[in-house]
């Protein structure tokens, strides 16, 4: 049992505290982060005579030492220390002796621990970014490639009225790049460094906080040392932008189940991204879909859990804190991994395009513009509206589409039918003539198109 607080203590730790207490099993995965952090401090307190120029190159080569016998395998991190922090420290001392033990000068483990955190979070906020990024890119491949995929537009899971793949992929575009930006807005607010905020009060030494905000890449130092230690605000942000990252993959996962069922048949998943059954033979299910639906309730447990730990919290540090890592280390590895397999599910999805366009045509999608054709041939739209309800009543009875029926019995439901409403009822017009910003039409899609393929030029 390796601790570094035990001078004021006459009893050993019990073996079961002990176990209750330490962080190592999972914090561990702040070894980088830790040793960064470290390294920071001492440039510092040499900087500010704190150390000398000799300590400070005794720790720093102590410190790459352990960072490269870590990476290499050839020091392990057991758990026989309480938290990572004490294995750093325990090795930098059993490797360079009594310079090391200067390295916790002016810092407690309360604004290392809150640096840690934050340079892992910063770290990975980046990273999901990037895998979003590159699942933009797939969405908008398949926009460019189906702006003349005719599909019906669902609401109420009852088709509405006809739209392109181009257009519904584009719904999803919107849906990530926000994500993307909520991520850029956290990785701003959260970029400040509470190094040297000690344990709650600052400290007597003269830290020069500024200069290990810069070495570490912030924008600045957190103002106030109490904050500092206990906020895991940037936690609590960055788990709600997973939740809502991963509530867009489930509703996205969840058409693209429907859509592969026998019954849509809109999509076929790629083999390498379904599996068969145990039992039955012609069985290709879509696993992966399904669990990153199914995944989505870990990440939003994950944000419960924080939010309801840090509300009872007096300030400044206190020991529920050290909950704010196992929940989201998991939950940042389940958003990646989901986010690289969907958009390999994405990559390799095949469109059945004849599919969508029968059943455009098949669910009076344009209902809408034929009576939107009567209004334009003098029909007050309230009475448009009942006529059409007639009409596609009809076609129900005779089994057919509004534009199968001849111009004949158009003319029994209402006079105002011409020959012209054949034309004006087609899938393709029924999309041209949507062309205000945002809409389906071709026009307003090239302009979307556009827009967001600058955005993803600029980074
Ligand atoms: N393992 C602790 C955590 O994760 C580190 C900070 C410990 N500080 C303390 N005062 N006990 O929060």
């Amino acid at each position: 049992m390796a601790q570094l607080w035990g001078g004021r203590f006459t009893k050993e730790t019990d073996k079961l505290v002990y176990n209750f207490n330490a962080s190592i099993s999972f914090d561990q995965k702040l070894y980088r982060q830790d040793i960064e952090g470290s390294m920071a401090h001492v440039r510092m307190l040499a900087k500010q005579g704190i150390l000398t120029e000799d300590e400070k190159n005794q720790i720093l080569s102590g410190l790459e030492g352990i960072l490269n016998d870590v990476e290499n395998g050839t020091l392990k991190i057991t758990d026989e220390y309480e938290d990572i922090h004490s294995f750093v420290e325990a090795n930098l001392i059993e490797r360079i002796g009594d310079a090391g033990k200067k390295l916790h000068t002016g810092r407690s483990r309360n604004d290392q621990v809150a640096l840690d955190m934050k340079l892992y979070t910063r770290h990975e906020v980046v990273e999901i970014n990037t895998l979003l990024k590159e699942l933009l890119e797939n969405i908008l491949h398949i926009m460019e490639e189906n702006m003349e995929t005719y599909m019906p537009g669902f609401t109420h899971l009852q088709k509405a009225q006809p739209i392109t793949l181009a257009h519904h992929m584009g719904a999803y575009f919107e849906m990530f790049k926000r994500d993307r930006q909520r991520l850029d807005d956290i990785y701003d607010r959260m970029n400040y460094c509470p190094l040297g905020s000690g344990a709650l009060a600052g400290t007597t030494y003269p830290l020069d906080r500024a200069y290990t905000a810069q070495l570490l890449a912030f924008n600045g130092p957190t103002l106030n040392s109490m904050d500092s230690v206990a906020d895991r605000d940037y936690v609590i942000e960055l788990l709600s932008a997973l939740s809502t990252i991963m509530m867009h993959l489930s509703r996205f996962s969840e058409e693209i189940i429907i859509w592969n069922s026998n019954e849509y048949h809109f999509v076929e998943i790629d083999d390498a991204y379904s599996t068969g059954s145990s039992i039955m033979p012609q069985k290709k299910n879509p696993d992966i879909a399904e669990l990153v639906r199914g995944k989505t309730g870990r990440v939003y447990g994950a944000l419960v859990s924080i939010l309801t730990t840090m509300k009872g919290i007096p300030l400044a540090y206190n020991k529920d804190m050290q909950e704010d890592k196992e929940l989201t280390f998991d939950a940042i590895d389940t958003v990646k991994g989901c986010v690289a397999l969907f958009t390999g599910m994405l990559k390799t999805l095949k469109f059945n395009r004849e599919s969508m366009k029968t059943s455009a045509m098949k669910g009076f999608t344009n209902a809408t513009d034929a009576a939107d054709y009567l209004v334009n041939h003098g029909v007050p739209f309230r009475d448009a509206h009942g006529i059409i309800g007639k009409l596609v009543l009809y076609c129900i009875e005779k089994d057919k589409a509004i534009d199968e029926l001849s111009l004949g019995e158009l003319k029994t439901i209402s006079p105002a039918f011409e020959q012209d409403l054949f034309e004006a009822v087609s899938l393709e017009t029924c999309v041209n003539k949507r062309t205000t910003i945002g809409a389906p039409g071709p026009d307003a899609m090239r302009e979307v198109l556009r827009i967001n393929r600058e955005y993803l030029s600029l980074g």
